[in-house]
């Protein structure tokens, strides 16, 4: 494959991640929000957890908390998640496994460590991201998509180097059909050494590629990024190019992610998103008086 460079984006910044712990205490790489960037519409957060090695009972999760006002998703690479929420749900993410929650009006969940992963230890690797949702749908009814590995398509090159996992949107000829809120794609790629990809994106996406592992090139100009990198694009082009150099010695694994931005204004308070202080007044009160619910189960 041969991609012309001549419609693709530019890379506009290239911003590495800050390690911090969240939740009961465990490591994430977090290129966003922090002082270098607070978020990137339409996206609010992307915490890349671990990867950590967790020797028996060592496991940490993120015990019972509230959202308002947008999306998580989680996606889980290596380990096993277990999650509960106020309306009752509940589930285990596995590796490869798809957990979108609009939290919308408002939730109270957990996501902890699956309880056999914590007695047995291992490695811990996965995102969480949150999708803004717009003013209008910020108090919609809560819903839970969950999107087992087996059911996530995946689309090849023609020579094979390129494989393409589609949690969202569209790429090499397959397309995923999930129902977003905010029109995004959310691409998990997999470049093997001399492979290379123009992804087509419509012009009005912000667009990002999020480095898991390995070293790739980007842009035009084949500007290099590496893992915990996020590599911002211009909206110049109608396609972001990837480039996995022929003689690197390992795969590049990445995600690209872009949606529609929403334009409004963003007022955050811990697990709450709202567009004014007093929505956020609002969700703090709903909150402390049980409104969200609680888990009881
Ligand atoms: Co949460």
């Amino acid at each position: 494959m041969n991609p012309s460079p001549k419609s693709s984006r530019s890379v506009v910044r290239i911003i590495s991640s800050l390690r911090t712990r969240e939740g009961g205490g465990f490591i994430v790489h977090r290129p966003f929000p922090t002082q270098m960037l607070m978020d990137f519409d339409p996206f609010l957060l992307l915490d890349e957890m671990g990867p950590v090695d967790y020797a028996p009972g060592e496991a940490v999760g993120a015990p019972d908390h509230p959202h308002r006002g947008f999306e998580t998703v989680t996606y889980v690479l290596e380990g096993k998640m277990q999650h509960k929420d106020s309306h009752g749900h509940a589930g285990s993410l596995g590796s490869g496994d798809v957990q979108w929650m609009t939290a919308g009006a408002g939730v109270v969940h957990s996501e902890m460590p699956d309880e056999a992963f914590r007695a047995k230890g291992g490695r811990m690797h996965g995102f969480q991201i949150w999708v803004n949702l717009p003013r209008q749908q910020k108090l919609m009814k809560p819903r839970y998509q969950e999107l087992p590995d087996a059911g996530i398509p995946v689309a090849q090159s023609a020579d094979g180097k390129v494989k393409v996992k589609i949690v969202v949107g569209e790429s090499l000829g397959k397309s995923a059909a999930i129902d977003t809120v905010t029109p995004i794609a959310f691409l998990h790629m997999t470049l093997q050494p001399g492979g290379a990809i123009e992804q087509q994106l419509p012009v009005n996406y912000n667009a990002f590629a999020y480095v898991v592992s390995g070293q790739g090139e980007f842009g035009p100009d084949a500007k290099p990024a590496d893992a915990h990198q996020m590599v911002i694009f211009g909206n110049d082009g109608a396609a972001v190019r990837i480039e996995n150099q022929a003689d690197s010695k390992e795969a590049l694994e990445l995600l690209l992610l872009a949606g529609v931005p929403l334009n409004e204004p963003v007022v955050r308070y811990g697990p709450f998103v709202m567009n004014t202080e007093e929505e956020i007044h609002q969700a703090i009160k709903d909150y402390q008086q049980g409104r969200m619910g609680e888990i009881n189960f």
